[in-house]
């Protein structure tokens, strides 16, 4: 069977309201935004209590849980954006996007699924979006006027990447991490020290009381470049809590809280110093941490960067920042073909050379 050719984008220079969709992992998220700038509505259902007792996201149950919430959280993202009619039926906005890639295959297809189908029945074009790029946008829909170039340090539970926003949807990859993300190494200590899920969180609230230098944990490839490694630093928290059963477990995890912060901060300052970028951002659900933020922003702006910290709710996954990001790409690409399927394991979307 051939799917119907997707509608054309509407003119240029006309408003454009997009309704976005976000399933990726174990957020339930749908946002109506303007032009890419002006988020009507947000919301997000976390199924963060259901997972807990899993000690991690179980993709089975997420991808069920995704298809009880994707209608009732929709239909609040359209009520909260004023648009149900009288008879509570919806408005159609410009496009309907989802995030198509990467995540849990079983949750995608949930978000992608219910998009091509409000498409369709709205007449308006889908839209696919990479859930990584997504990330970026964060930072400009609540700093419109941010100066780029900007470096970006996307620190998720699934990526930690530095990249470069040459202009408002052009990037370049600068470096990453060669094994466990950020965000993955917070919520393996995190399980390791019975702290909890989700681990970064955890990690951060045993901290406080805890003191970063009572251990000097190793700062994997500190030294130069642009690539990061932290499964090293969570096989050193095993080795030395093994090694001193008697240690405090708020002073491990604000010496490991510590060595992560130090790592990404300065990883970020070099490829800011390589780029000439004008700002710094953080991105991703690691961009929470306090920690973090106080560093990046301390030692940004020494170093004569302008440093937007995005909100702790725009940091972790939403549907507003796949709203913007679906925006610049119906701008410059137009719509994607309702064949477009979920991909796992998409890559970061690097833009072609000018
Ligand atoms: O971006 P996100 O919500 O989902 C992914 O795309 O992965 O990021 C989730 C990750 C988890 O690993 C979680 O432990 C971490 O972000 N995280 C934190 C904090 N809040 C969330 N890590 C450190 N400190 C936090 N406060
Ligand atoms: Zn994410």
């Amino acid at each position: 069977m051939s799917l119907p050719e997707p509608p054309s984008a509407s003119p240029p220079g006309a408003s454009r309201v997009i309704l976005a969709l976000e399933t990726s992992c174990d957020e339930t998220a749908a946002a109506v935004v303007r032009d890419g700038r002006e988020v009507l509505s947000s919301v997000v259902s976390s199924q963060v209590d259901l997972h807990a007792r899993f000690g991690g996201v179980v993709p089975e149950l997420a991808g069920r849980a995704h298809l009880e919430l994707i209608v009732p959280v929709v239909r609040e993202a359209l009520e909260r954006a004023g648009m149900l009619d009288d008879d509570g039926r919806p408005v159609a906005p410009s496009a309907v996007a989802a995030t198509v890639g990467p995540g849990l295959v079983g949750s995608l297809l949930v978000g992608v699924s219910a998009a091509k189908a409000l498409a369709m029945a709205f007449s308006v074009p889908f839209v696919g979006v990479n859930h990584l790029e997504g990330h970026l946008y964060a930072a400009l829909l609540e700093d419109p006027a941010l100066e780029l170039p900007a470096v970006v340090l996307l620190v998720s539970g699934g990526h930690t990447l530095l990249v470069e926003m040459v202009a408002v949807g052009r990037y370049r990859l600068l470096g990453g991490t060669v094994d466990d993300a950020a965000g993955e190494a917070f919520d393996k200590v995190s399980r390791f020290l019975g702290l909890g899920y989700p681990g970064g969180p955890a990690v951060e609230a045993a901290a406080r009381s805890g003191d970063p230098e009572a251990i000097s944990f190793t700062r994997p490839m500190l030294a130069e470049g642009l690539a990061m490694s932290f499964s090293g630093l969570k096989t050193a928290v095993v080795h030395h809590v093994r090694a001193h059963p008697e240690v405090a477990t708020s002073d491990v995890a604000a010496s490991f809280q510590a060595a992560v912060a130090d790592v990404l901060v300065a990883k970020t300052l070099r490829a800011a110093a390589s780029t000439g970028a004008r700002s710094l951002c953080l991105a991703g659900g690691v961009a929470a941490n306090s920690l973090l933020r106080a560093r990046a922003k301390a030692d940004g702006e020494a170093a004569g960067l302008h440093v937007f910290l995005p909100s702790r709710a725009m940091c972790t996954d939403n549907a507003a920042m796949i709203a913007a990001a679906a925006f610049v790409r119906l701008e410059r690409d137009g719509p994607s073909p309702l064949s477009l399927g979920a991909e796992a394991a998409m890559a970061f979307p690097v833009s072609p050379a000018p």
